[in-house]
């Protein structure tokens, strides 16, 4: 088993390798994850909306992420483990970018930190870079610009928007993120990028021809409940889990569950004493 680094993973793209990544949030998904052999595991701040229930991504405080970072990071030992620098940790100061994604790796033991935008949070990108910590990038659909954006709407479909998305990607591969995942833009700008920049890129809802693909593992698993036109559900959990736990209901209420096998037993000259007793006691 070799353990995952970020020179692994911009080794792949030298290679052709796709590299493969999921958003999970806890222990036993993260170890799932990585008993599977996905190459990167982000415990992305769709934390938020996935498994906090919070409307938005916004919300979500960096003590959360910690705590979803210690916890996955506790199931993985193959991949590369990227925490998500959530809203308003990072874009107020360099002081404070470089200090909460130093929270990721010293107290939740992630690799690396994702951050999301380009030219205008290129100063605070840099200085993470500078100070040690690897840094994976997020063009194109950035969640926490959602009020910016007016909504989550497909980006760079236009030519003046592409070219800034294409200028943003190169200016992170200047200051050396080593990957970039781009959310939510025209496949035909997605593989332009992917050709123009060194820097694996990393698509979600951006077409096949990325160098890597990333899905929350809730959706493809069929978890949650409404997911976009980009997400492949490779399972129905949702039904699975609802049909099982109406199955535990029906059998406790009528008394099926839990039968003698789900018990434990005492040995017979245990429980004869102890009868023997309470008749005495009688
Ligand atoms: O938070 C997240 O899950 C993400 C991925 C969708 C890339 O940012």
């Amino acid at each position: 088993m070799e353990k995952i680094t970020v020179a692994t993973i911009r080794e792949m793209k030298d290679l052709g390798e796709r590299a493969t990544m999921v958003a999970a949030y806890d222990y036993l998904m993260g170890r799932m994850a990585d008993e599977s052999g996905i190459d990167i595991i982000l415990v992305g701040d769709s934390l938020a909306n996935v498994v906090l229930g919070y409307d938005d991504t916004l919300s979500v405080t960096m003590d959360e992420m910690i705590h979803h970072t210690k916890a996955v990071s506790r199931g993985v030992k193959r991949a590369l483990v990227v925490g998500d620098l959530p809203f308003m940790s990072y874009q107020a100061s360099v002081e404070d970018a470089i200090k909460n994604a130093g929270r990721f790796l010293k107290e939740g033991h992630a690799e690396a930190v994702k951050v999301e935008g380009g030219c205008s949070m290129i100063e605070k990108i840099e200085a993470i870079i500078q100070s040690g910590i690897p840094v994976m990038g997020h063009l194109g659909l950035t969640p926490q610009w959602y009020h910016q954006f007016g909504g989550f709407k497909v980006r760079g479909k236009t030519e003046s928007t592409a070219r800034m998305i294409l200028k943003d990607a190169q200016r992170l591969e200047r200051v050396g993120v080593f990957s970039i995942v781009l959310e939510c833009i025209p496949w035909q700008l997605a593989k332009l990028i992917t050709e123009k920049v060194s820097v694996p890129t990393i698509g979600i809802g951006a077409g096949p021809y990325c160098d890597g693909q990333v899905l929350v593992l809730h959706d493809l698993l069929g978890m949650t409940p409404k997911t976009p036109k980009f997400v492949k559900r490779y399972a129905k959990l949702d039904e699975t889990i609802v049909r099982a736990l109406s199955e535990f209901r029906r059998d406790v209420k009528s008394n099926r569950f839990p039968a003698l096998e789900h018990s434990y037993d005492m040995p017979r000259e245990e429980m004869r004493k102890l009868l023997k007793e309470f008749r005495r006691r009688r």
